[in-house]
């Protein structure tokens, strides 16, 4: 096979293999020895890897196709460039399309730049890329025989993630949220769980407060967003809201100091962040973005605000009020979740 555009000639050609139409696609890095040999993708120990996690993920009686970011294995070994990644993504894309899947996906670094065109598997994994259909990445398995044991449980939970989405168990994050400036557009709470979330500017100056609890009419969590300086009575209600309830943040430490320091108690009661910390005892992935993938299926929904981080000013209110919304609503979540 000669492609045009591609630097990598004369070299061995897996194609793709399995179910046609197909419920998943699977998509590898590239062939490797024993795939040369067999021709087919994902036979070697990656590939046996590979079909015992799709077993205990539950993934094994769905109809699935797999195939690599390029079919042609680079010799001597090495990973594919990404010339050679780019000249052989509109077969993959078409390869894809032709299978019809329900989701796609990506297994290590390489197939996470031919499915997304984003750059890091640490942070991208595990996040779905919403889409017709979406895309999940996680590690390669091939890593995991390389050395990082650690990272089986996590394309584990990756794969179940995926196995819920085509099951239909996305769970429900929809909430609501409004900003408010008096006392009178806000409930009278007591002994309820609250959750609050702070955001603040380059200079560490107060935009907005967030508190929000479980609405008792439509068990959604309800978000209320203070622009500050806020209106005295709606001080007075953030005071006695957050010492009359059981509070919750993400790193309360940090926003309970923020309140502190504008003259407001706040309780710091349960942290959700220590909590999950507790739960999984492992460093990393305990950010409250990173636990909104993992458990509650939201995707990247930072990604435009993470590139103003430190500098929300740059934004207009609603979008910082937004995502302030987004956080408090699901700390709410996952603290239920845990709990
Ligand atoms: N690794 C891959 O990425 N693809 C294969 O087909 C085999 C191992």
């Amino acid at each position: 096979m000669r492609c045009e555009n591609c630097p990598l000639t004369d070299c061995a050609v897996v194609p793709g293999y399995g179910d046609d139409p197909a419920d998943i696609v699977i998509v590898g890095e590239a062939p490797g020895n024993t795939e040369v040999k067999e021709g087919r993708p994902f036979v070697g120990p990656a590939g046996r890897l590979l079909d015992r996690l799709l077993e205990e993920a539950g993934l094994s009686g769905y109809r699935i196709y797999k195939t690599n970011s390029i079919l042609c294995r680079p010799w001597p070994h090495r990973a594919p460039k990404p010339g050679e990644v780019k000249a052989c993504n509109p077969r993959l894309m078409e390869e894809i399309r032709s299978k019809n899947p329900r989701i796609i996906i990506g297994m290590g670094a390489i197939s996470l730049r031919a499915l997304t065109g984003k750059n890091g598997i640490t942070k991208h994994r595990g996040l779905v890329y919403e889409g017709e259909p979406p895309i999940i990445c996680t590690y390669h398995p091939a890593a995991v025989l390389r050395g990082r044991e650690d990272w089986y449980h996590d394309i584990l939970q990756d794969l179940r993630m995926a196995r819920d989405l085509l099951e239909g168990k996305k769970p429900d994050t929809s909430f609501d949220w409004e900003i408010v400036t008096a006392r009178y557009q806000l409930p009278d709470l007591e002994n309820a769980v609250v959750a609050v979330d702070v955001e603040s500017n380059s200079q560490g100056c107060l935009l907005c407060v967030g508190v929000g609890h479980t609405d008792p009419e439509t068990g959604r969590p309800k978000v209320y967003i203070t622009r500050w300086p806020a209106d005295q009575t709606v001080v007075g209600w953030l005071e006695a809201t957050l010492t009359n309830n059981t509070v919750v943040a993400h790193n309360i430490k940090f926003d309970a100091q923020v309140l502190w320091a504008h003259g407001i108690s706040c309780g710091i009661d349960e942290d959700t962040m220590l909590m999950h910390y507790g739960l999984v005892n492992k460093v990393g992935r305990n950010g409250l973005k990173d636990m909104a993938a993992t458990y509650l299926y939201v995707g990247d929904y930072d990604a435009e605000g993470a590139k103003h981080i430190g500098r929300l000013e740059e934004l207009d209110f609603e979008t910082v009020a937004h995502y302030n919304a987004q956080d408090v609503a699901y700390t709410l979540l996952l603290y239920r979740q845990m709990v």
